[in-house]
């Protein structure tokens, strides 16, 4: 899979970049996805701004040619979480989730049912993963909702529940990402949050990885929010780190050498 995404002109954006959009308005989106411009083609918006701002922000990225994770995390019956992802699906979200924690018959109605009324609609099906355990949860947290196993276990029969299910992958931290790639083989996706390049300010994450090191350990996909926006300048920060991710490439067993795939990536426009 060819990661890097040929702009047109000099810059160049990694499809594996999902750079968050935690802001409020939608002057604030508008202001940070044309600073950003060309540099970041895939956005992350969380409940904060699309309950505050609505489907609006949706439209707008897709106008702007801009992919969209919607990350509304739905946990629900079966029935109304499958309800919820058609609604979402048809706002034109690339990436949509549900809470693995939600159990196997949410997943997989909410999963066979968007695939189906995509069909019907002759539109592109989103990708659906499941969050597995929140990575703001400890194991003191965990153990006093009465779960014995240890959460690392846990967040790997989740990720193996939600494949069967036939899920396209997991938010997971950089930390098990190296676990649920060994579960659950190449094709998985594996969205890290929590990332920081390296001398960073960390801010509130306890459990951080830089690009490089999430990449290695399996990471398709890295949400990255205040080392980008938040920087004085956010648009030579996510050429930054777009810059260490392009040493690094899909999770693959029998990689090609780096010089191959330096060639292979800046010459990737004549495939
Ligand atoms: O600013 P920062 O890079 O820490 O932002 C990470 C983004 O990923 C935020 O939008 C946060 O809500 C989200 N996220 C997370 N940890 C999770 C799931 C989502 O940090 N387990």
């Amino acid at each position: 899979m060819i990661n890097l995404v040929y702009t047109g002109g000099q810059v160049m954006a990694d499809e594996r970049l999902i750079a968050a959009l935690d802001v409020h308005t939608m002057d604030d989106v508008k202001r940070l996805v044309t600073t950003l411009g060309d540099s970041v083609t895939y956005y992350k918006v969380g409940m904060e701004l699309f309950y505050g701002v609505g489907a609006q922000v949706v439209t707008w990225l897709r106008e702007q040619d801009k992919d969209v994770f919607l990350d509304l995390k739905l946990h629900d019956i079966p029935n109304t979480a499958a309800g919820g992802i058609c609604s979402l699906m048809r706002l034109g979200a690339t990436m949509l989730n549900v809470h693995a924690s939600g159990g196997y018959t949410m997943m997989k109605t909410a999963c066979d049912r968007m695939h189906a009324e995509a069909a019907e609609l002759g539109v592109k099906c989103p990708k659906l993963i499941a969050v597995t355990v929140l990575t703001s949860i400890n194991q003191d947290d965990w153990r006093d909702m009465g779960l014995a196993l240890q959460i690392k276990s846990a967040v790997v029969r989740l990720a193996r529940l939600a494949q069967k299910a036939g899920l396209d992958g997991v938010v997971a931290s950089a930390q098990e990402a190296s676990l649920i790639r060994e579960a659950c083989g190449k094709d998985f996706l594996i969205v890290t949050p929590g990332i920081r390049p390296a001398g960073s300010d960390t801010h509130d994450q306890s459990r951080v990885a830089t690009p490089t090191s999430a990449l290695t350990d399996g990471a398709t996909h890295l949400v990255i929010g205040r080392p980008i926006y938040a920087a004085a300048d956010p648009k030579a920060a996510a050429e930054k780190i777009i810059n260490e991710m392009e040493t690094f490439y899909d999770y693959n067993p029998n990689p090609l050498p780096h010089v191959l795939l330096w060639w292979r990536d800046r010459f990737s426009f004549f495939l």
